[in-house]
């Protein structure tokens, strides 16, 4: 949900900026802009569309000898995208110019306010009434960073909702000013010399990995060779720890292949393994979670648990409902967090709630912990990111090791969060002694071993996919079905068809389907069923058989060696036979790749999907 970023030191600042908003374009990408100080002038290059866009507009200034400056990838909230809309935004001299993720929410009357004032907005968006008012407090004719310091307090006091913040000011020439609330913030120290920010960790990477996650209400000074940071609200000096990113900046490239989604699908096997690795033991069977903040006897306490997460994470919830209330005997309830947050909640001190989320920002999800820590619930966060916000908020965190996802459409960070979530049972399932190690052990095993028949099927299996395809890229709707644990599967590949190719697709729990569905069937909807043979594959075949009486076209994918099933589609394709707790995890891998190669193959673009920004941070 758009992304900033800044730096001041000694490299020419328009190379680091573009570097740092390519590498943040999966937040938005409706439009981008940069601004630089070059001989005490204030010089700004915007456009409408992607950042290729702008790196057009920018042309021969690319190497400007320049050192302080900002840019910013823009996610359409108040205004349409366009030229005029795109940040970054000045004030009424022009020598105030900011960058903003957030929303204002107050900036209807504020922009009343100032217009009456005699301010000029050439804007339709909320960010450019923050310039103004920031202008409005600012001590004429005066100059320096403690003039502006005390302008951007006065102003932020009077702004209601989220926001991260850069600013820069021509008086004075040698700063980048960063403000947080609500709205992600990271510094960046410079190996050697030089302060950058940004939205997020991945535009630093090629820089540095030494950084400084701010918290709500912080604001930072930064100089070439200096930071300080403070509280908004005392202005008291704030100490901070600095974390090291062990995330190196290859990991955020495409490395060979076409795109990032592609490779995120290919880095599965290693995300799973990263995610299991040390945290069970396979020998004995015992699950080791160390620091996960909450003691035995905390976990035994608890009588509920509640499941938090929007999206594709909510799904990989949905999956982690059937194995806690089944190996953890624990009544688990799965919320999607754009309701939690609102709805009547019955929420004590012995709830834990668990929100999931990839980029640990997501405004709902986030929005959602809040409310429940309030009422008493203890916090655990399942996450991707480290130093996000929803893990410095909880009480304890399991960390999906996957690495950085960029494609838009989450694949290996869904993954791994199942893994995640099984080793999470395991350990509940043990604490509350409830699960043998026996059991434990061969689940332990289960989850090492999918990551290897992964490995090895998913060449093969991309190309079987590759040859299906024709039939089916230019439907206009799909169903997918599944059940038990594969219900959630279809869910997913449903939504992982339907962001990226554009087609409308719904995700059904099979045994629904005669509920009213079944009305759709015909030969223009393909149906893929997911039908492993579990526990409840007698009853999927069933379903499967009531499509097939109705002339549905099938896609099935199910075990190898079941023969019955080529009888009773019109394509098959076979996964290997793993243990059934895991079959979630093989499953998605095929919907993964259908989705992929459709959308591919209609032209789309499928690292950057039409209206969608990765890490959700406005509600
Ligand atoms: C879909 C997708 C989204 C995210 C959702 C939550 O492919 O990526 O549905 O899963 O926006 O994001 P996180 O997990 O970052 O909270």
């Amino acid at each position: 949900m758009c992304g900033i970023v800044g730096y001041c030191g000694p490299k020419k600042v328009v190379p680091v900026i573009l570097e740092g908003l390519r590498r943040l374009e999966y937040r938005g990408y409706d439009s981008a802009g940069l601004v630089y100080l070059q001989d005490g002038k204030i010089v700004k290059h915007r456009a409408n569309g992607k950042l290729s866009c702008l790196e057009d507009v920018v042309g021969d200034d690319l190497v400007a000898p320049s050192h302080l400056g900002l840019g910013h990838t823009r996610w359409a909230t108040h205004g349409a995208p366009t030229m005029e809309n795109a940040h970054p935004h000045s004030d009424c001299t022009g020598e105030l110019v900011l960058v903003h993720n957030g929303i204002i929410e107050n900036y209807h009357s504020l922009r009343e306010e100032l217009r009456a004032k005699g301010h000029v907005f050439t804007s339709e968006t909320d960010t450019e009434v923050l310039a103004h008012l920031i202008e409005e407090y600012l001590e004429q004719d005066a100059h320096g960073v403690d003039v502006l310091v005390r302008a951007i307090k006065e102003a932020l006091a009077r702004v209601e909702g989220s926001y991260a913040l850069g600013v820069m000011w021509a008086k004075a020439p040698e700063t980048l000013i960063a403000v947080r609330n609500q709205s992600p913030l990271v510094l960046g120290i410079g190996e050697e010399k030089g302060m950058f920010l940004a939205s997020d960790t991945p535009a630093l990477l090629p820089y540095t990995r030494k950084v400084i996650f701010l918290d709500d209400m912080e604001i930072a000074v930064l100089t070439a060779d200096d930071y300080q940071i403070a509280s908004l609200v005392s202005g008291e000096p704030v100490d901070k720890e600095i974390t090291f990113i062990d995330w190196s900046a290859s990991m955020a490239e495409k490395g060979g292949y076409k795109h990032f989604m592609l490779k995120e699908i290919f880095e599965q096997p290693q995300a799973i393994t990263n995610t299991v690795a040390g945290r069970i033991n396979l020998e004995s069977g015992k699950a080791n979670l160390p620091n996960l903040g909450f003691s035995d006897e905390q976990l035994r306490d608890i009588d509920r648990i509640f499941l938090v997460a929007c999206g594709t994470s909510w799904h990989a919830a949905m999956v982690a409902k059937y194995w806690l209330e089944k190996y953890a005997k624990i009544p688990v309830q799965v919320d999607i967090a754009s309701e939690f947050r609102y709805r009547h909640l019955l929420i004590d001190e012995r709830v834990l709630t668990i929100c999931i989320s990839q980029s640990g920002e997501t405004a709902d999800t986030l929005a959602g912990i809040r409310r429940a820590k309030k009422m008493g619930s203890k916090i655990l966060t399942i996450c991707n990111v480290v130093g996000s916000t929803m893990t410095r908020e909880a009480d304890g965190v399991i960390y999906t090791h996957a690495g950085p996802e960029i494609g838009v459409a989450s694949t290996k960070a869904f993954t791994a969060q199942l893994s995640a979530l099984l080793l999470f049972t395991v350990f509940l399932g043990q604490k509350r002694k409830q699960l043998s190690l026996e059991k434990s052990l061969q689940l332990g095993r289960a989850l090492v071993g999918v990551a290897t028949v992964i490995e090895e099927i998913l060449p093969s299996l991309q190309k079987k996919i590759a040859s299906l395809i024709d039939d089916y890229y230019d439907s206009r709707d799909f169903l997918f079905i599944g059940r038990g644990l594969s219900f959630p599967i279809a869910l997913e590949g449903a939504l992982k068809l339907k962001e990226i190719s554009y087609i409308h697709a719904e995700g059904y729990a099979s045994g629904e389907l005669k509920h009213g569905p079944i009305a759709l069937i015909d030969r223009d909807m393909p149906i893929l069923a997911l039908v492993p043979d579990d526990d409840v594959y007698q009853k999927s075949i069933s379903n499967v058989e009531e499509i097939k009486a109705r002339q549905g076209r099938l896609i099935l994918i199910g075990s190898e060696g079941d023969s019955q099933l080529a009888n009773i589609s019109d394509d098959v394709i076979y996964l290997p036979r793993v243990d059934d707790d895991v079959n979630p995890i093989l499953y998605t891998i095929p919907a993964q790749l259908l989705s992929y190669e459709i959308a591919t193959r209609r032209g789309c673009d499928v690292d950057q999907p039409r209206n969608l920004a990765k890490s959700v941070t406005v509600e």
